[in-house]
């Protein structure tokens, strides 16, 4: 088991990837923080850990509320008395408004995917500074690189009312400055944080939000040429979070089925 007696903490775990790292990391003998704003799957997901043998919490949290972090990080530590690992992918991707290109929608965006990683980091920094150890792991996305998703995109969009309103990727590139900033401020703790950059993964919010032409223009171009499955992003999150990786900080692993080459 690779994570014996570590604890971790999932955000956006009640469905898709996040619930898959929650999964696999229980498996691999980890404690689970199973934390999202839908309670209900959480506490699902909660079940399914413990009924296989393994440790969970669900607890509902807002990961733009730093009060709601704040106490999270409380609660896990109190519970599993440790907190060893970070994985920050809760983000506005299921209920993504595509077209939604207004000012104030891509604020919401940037208060969620970027601002959200950063107050949950925050929120364990203080524990895994005492601990002098500690892994966050940080999803972004290759919607990061403008010339691996919105090219490929814009060929399938006949009028473009603002060119550069891709909120999503703009807030996905934001998150690879942070780790990179993050690596270098908390690397004199034993803090490591880097990033997973998937591509088109075949989650429930990728079924709803992305288009079919785009998933099939996206992963044709690919090495692989075809699209990822879930549970195929946690092998590389069970690398970052555990000993194997001590070394690396301030990485981005891209996993795309070499969509990004
Ligand atoms: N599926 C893909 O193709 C793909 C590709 C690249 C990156 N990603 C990223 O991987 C992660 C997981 O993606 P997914 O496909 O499972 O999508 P998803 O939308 O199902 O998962 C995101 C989760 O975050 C939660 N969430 C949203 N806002 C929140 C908030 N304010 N507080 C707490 N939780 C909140 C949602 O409830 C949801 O459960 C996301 O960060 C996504 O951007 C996905």
């Amino acid at each position: 088991m690779r994570l014996k007696d570590k604890v971790a903490i999932v955000t956006g775990a009640a469905q898709g990837i996040g619930r898959e790292y929650s999964l696999r990391f229980a498996q691999e003998g980890a404690a689970v923080g199973v934390v999202d704003l839908r309670y209900e799957q959480t506490k699902m997901v909660e079940q399914e850990i413990i009924e296989r043998g393994g440790r969970a919490a669900a607890l509902r949290v807002d990961v733009t509320s730093e009060e709601q972090l704040n106490a999270m990080a409380k609660q896990v530590f109190d519970r599993f008395g440790r907190i060893d690992v970070l994985v920050n992918n809760a983000a506005i991707y299921y209920d993504l408004e595509l077209g939604n290109s207004s000012i104030e929608y891509g604020r919401k965006v940037m208060d969620v995917n970027v601002f959200g990683v950063m107050l949950a980091s925050w929120a364990v920094f203080p524990y895994m500074k005492r601990q002098r150890s500690g892994s966050i792991i940080n999803i972004s996305s290759i919607a990061a690189f403008p010339g691996a998703v919105q090219s490929v995109m814009l060929g399938h969009m006949p009028e473009i009312e603002k060119p550069t309103a891709d909120y999503y990727g703009i807030s996905k590139a934001a998150v690879i400055h942070l780790t990179q900033s993050m690596a270098l401020s908390f690397g004199r703790y034993n803090i490591r944080v880097n990033a997973i950059a998937p591509g088109v993964t075949m989650s429930e919010a990728t079924k709803k939000v992305v288009p079919e032409p785009f998933v099939q223009a996206l992963t044709s171009g690919s090495a692989l040429g075809r699209a990822l499955e879930p549970a195929q992003l946690t092998g590389t999150a069970l690398y970052l979070a555990s000993d194997d990786s001590a070394m690396m900080t301030g990485q981005v692993l891209v996993v795309d089925s070499g969509r990004k080459i």
